[in-house]
């Protein structure tokens, strides 16, 4: 028998699926009677919420578990949590004898009892995917910051060739519409001003995502409304209409294409092609012409040639991304793309992806500069690294540096006076017009 820990520390790692996870397995934790470890603070319980998408992600979680130990050979209570719990499940307490739980995206809400089970001695594993869904077994949402996230849909059905998604997280289901509502007045109760509607892939959401977005508009007090992330074959003609008729959808889409050649975008099971992809977002900008896209890319998928990532690079320029992630591709066990033919020579790949980036950073920049003597609100979420300064989300969910007095949580007017890559900075809208 163990004392029960008191202090607990949660890493979350990959995507804001998981970051949504980490906040309701702290909170969980806090309603049972334990507290969050500050930064200085030694932890008695530590959750590695681990991430499985791209390679070498157990390898990193097994040596995250090692460096846990103390110099003088003691260590937390460790619990292996998220994607990479989901693939290993028992198999992770023979690889590493310093996990004392695992536990899976679906199953986190009995880290309680799990607790007790550690002290008890045992190490128990909880992979499972039960029908009575988790979100009914957790509490009430308590810790908020200005901007939240709300999971409403998880897992996938696509099967993208490459993805590990649909085996970590399991078949997609959606959260029922009443219980999103009723999180997203929490929420906003709470003093969250923005929310994003969070799913791998939330354009699918069941009651639909457009409806959901006009409902959720209605909640006093929430400035904005975002989503992430969509697939393209689901942007329905009703989402793109809620872009043109809702003002606080926020004029942005985070759209993965993968890649521009129609034949690797089959060997992925995209279910799209280059030319359907950009008729959606032609409709989308139609809906709503200043709409910032964004996307993932995947470069050195098998047997990609020199001329399909030509056609990576035609989709870039046509569709002018305001921002973008892209990834060298990486074999999963287990997916189909892992035993496929043609593989890419290292080199090719890196130059390839060294290509792309620089491309996408010159679109980003041509869009950052567009914003330059533009009025804008921005939603203050940090602070910056100079005294007064502070760091605020456009529109656009771009960065933009201010020095300003405004506090978190804040929104404040500011015109925008140079551009990077990655942020902008501004000078609040009263301060020059007192100049
Ligand atoms: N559900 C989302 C996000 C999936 S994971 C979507 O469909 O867009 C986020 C990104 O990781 C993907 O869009 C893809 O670009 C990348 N990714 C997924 N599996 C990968 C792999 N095996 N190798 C390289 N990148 C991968
Ligand atoms: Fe993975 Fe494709 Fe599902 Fe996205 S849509 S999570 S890339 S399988
Ligand atoms: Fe990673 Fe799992 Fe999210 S594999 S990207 S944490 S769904």
């Amino acid at each position: 028998m163990t004392d029960l820990p008191q202090r607990f520390r949660i890493k979350s790692f990959g995507c804001q699926m998981n970051v949504y996870d980490g906040e309701r397995m702290a909170e969980l934790l806090e309603s049972s009677g334990m507290r969050a470890a500050g930064p200085a603070d030694d932890a008695d319980l530590v959750v590695l919420n681990t991430c499985h998408i791209r390679e070498k992600a157990a390898e990193k979680a097994y040596s995250d578990v090692g460096r846990l130990t103390r110099e003088d050979g003691t260590r937390p209570l460790v619990a292996l949590a998220g994607c990479v719990a989901q693939a290993e499940g028992p198999e992770a307490k023979r690889r590493s004898k310093a996990i004392d739980m695992v536990v899976g995206p679906q199953a986190y809400h009995r880290l309680p009892d799990m607790i007790a089970q550690v002290a008890r001695g045992e190490r128990p594993v909880d992979t499972n995917m039960p029908a009575i869904s988790k979100f009914d077994a957790l509490p009430a949402r308590r810790r908020v910051g200005p901007s939240a996230f709300l999971t409403v849909q998880e897992g996938c059905d696509k099967f993208c060739t490459y993805c590990v998604v649909p085996y970590t997280r399991g078949a997609e289901i959606s959260r029922p519409f009443d219980d999103v509502v009723a999180e997203a007045q929490g929420l906003v109760d709470g003093g969250a001003r923005e929310i994003t509607l969070l799913g791998q892939n939330v354009n699918a959401f069941e009651g639909g995502l457009d409806k959901l977005i006009r409902a959720i508009a209605k909640i006093d007090g929430l400035e904005r409304i975002r989503y992430t992330t969509s697939h393209p074959a689901d942007m329905s003609d009703a989402l793109i209409a809620a872009h043109g008729e809702v003002d606080k959808l926020m004029p942005y889409l985070h759209l993965p294409v993968q890649s521009g050649s129609d034949r690797i975008l089959k060997a992925m099971n995209r279910s799209h092609t280059a030319e359907s992809y950009l008729r959606t977002l032609d409709k989308v900008r139609a809906a709503r012409p200043d709409i910032a896209i964004s996307g993932d890319f995947i470069v050195g998928f098998p047997g990609e040639s020199d001329e399909d990532f030509t056609d990576t690079l035609a989709i870039v320029d046509a569709v002018g991304y305001a921002s973008a992630y892209s990834f060298k591709y990486s074999p999963r066990p287990g997916t189909p793309a892992a035993t496929m033919e043609g593989a890419v020579e290292a080199h090719v790949m890196d130059e390839r992806l060294q290509r792309l980036q620089s491309r996408l950073a010159e679109h980003s920049l041509a869009f950052n500069r567009a914003t330059i003597g533009k009025d804008l609100k921005i939603l203050i979420d940090r602070k910056g690294r100079l005294p007064g300064q502070m760091i605020g989300k456009s529109p656009w969910l771009q960065s933009v540096f201010v020095d300003t007095d405004a506090a978190i949580g804040d929104m404040v007017d500011v015109t925008v006076t140079h551009a990077l890559p990655n942020s902008l900075g501004g000078v609040l809208r009263d301060a020059r017009v007192a100049a």
